[in-house]
């Protein structure tokens, strides 16, 4: 809208009119005038799922029209989703990127066209000038949390502990800084040793099916590590049905704290969640609305999140939102 208005200025006559319809309108839009163009992921998770409604319940709220996206895992899906939302003229674009690497040339479109771009929940490796800010989690942060407790737990024991990790999607933010963040905490205690590592692309069905075979050639896992609940969840499956006990025979921890894997945790079969928050909607059109009126935002905005042992799952569980 504050473009829309800026272009009217330029010109003559009909630039009073739009400028006097708008009235003291000095850059902060009325409501409803903002049109966000959003790319999601996909539905490849339950946070996924509590994200998107986030952030269309957010939009709502905010008097903010939201063009809503489902690129189903796959680049190519966001990439034409943005270059539409460039074409429609949308006033703000977000996404959230399914990999880290190959936007420049889609940012650089947005750029020229004049339309500012928000990164939200996961980051790209693109120059920092091509969006306004990056709001969401601290990947690194999650996977050091998750280490820090398998460092804890096991900092008496002198025996090796076999973990496997799960990892999410190849290439996407959150594998990527989860493991590493996981790996530099559990790197400086010997006795912590990663066996497998594998992807299960952030799903229940992968993570079930990674588990499996990951079951059948290695006998002696101590410790599940998974990138999220989902595959998590499906892996815990694996588990049972291998015969074996989730949270005892085999340690599982996890990143998210949706509903299904607090459940989990609260009845024991998980040991330890980090939680992700997907809860981003109310942020992301604050950041909108302030775009839009021309204000600054931060070029970073992180989430604030906690971490729950099971007596936190059973405390948090009734009054979890999602
Ligand atoms: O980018 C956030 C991650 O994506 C969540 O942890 C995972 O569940 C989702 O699919």
């Amino acid at each position: 809208m504050f473009r829309r208005l800026i272009a009217l200025a330029a010109g003559a006559s009909l630039a009073l009119t739009a400028l006097t319809a708008c009235g003291s309108d000095s850059g902060s839009d009325s409501e409803g005038s903002i049109t966000l163009g959003f790319s999601q992921v996909g539905a490849e998770s339950g946070w996924r799922t509590a994200n998107t409604k986030s952030i269309q319940d957010s939009a709502k709220k905010a008097g903010i029209e939201l063009k809503f996206s489902d690129a189903q895992q796959k680049q190519e899906n966001q990439i034409a989703a943005i270059r539409s939302f460039i074409k429609q003229k949308v006033d703000v674009i977000g996404f959230s990127p399914v990999v880290v690497t190959g936007w420049d040339a889609v940012l650089k479109e947005a750029k020229a066209a004049d339309i500012p771009v928000v990164l939200t929940d996961r980051a790209v490796d693109s120059d920092p000038s091509l969006y306004v800010t990056f709001l969401g989690s601290d990947f690194v942060e999650e996977g050091r949390k998750a280490g820090q407790w398998l460092v804890d737990q096991y900092k008496d024991g002198a025996d090796p502990v076999n973990i496997v990790q799960l990892e999410g999607t190849v290439g996407s933010a959150p594998a990527i800084d989860r493991k590493k963040g996981f790996e530099e905490v559990i790197g400086a205690n010997p006795n912590l040793k990663v066996i497998a590592s594998q992807s299960g692309d952030f799903t229940r069905a992968k993570g079930k099916e990674v588990m499996q075979a990951l079951l059948k050639a290695h006998k002696d896992i101590d410790v599940l590590f998974a990138h999220n609940d989902d595959m998590g969840l499906g892996a815990m499956q694996a588990v049972e049905e291998a015969g074996l006990k989730p949270g005892e025979d085999i340690k599982i921890v996890t990143i998210d704290a949706v509903k299904d894997g607090m459940q989990a945790l609260a009845d024991g079969r998980f040991n330890f969640i980090v939680e992700c928050s997907p809860l981003l909607g109310d942020q992301l059109m604050d950041v909108a609305k302030k775009i839009d009126a021309g204000e600054d935002v931060d070029k970073r905005i992180v989430t604030v999140e906690t971490v729950f042992d099971q007596a936190a799952a059973k405390e948090a569980l009734p009054t979890r939102q999602y």
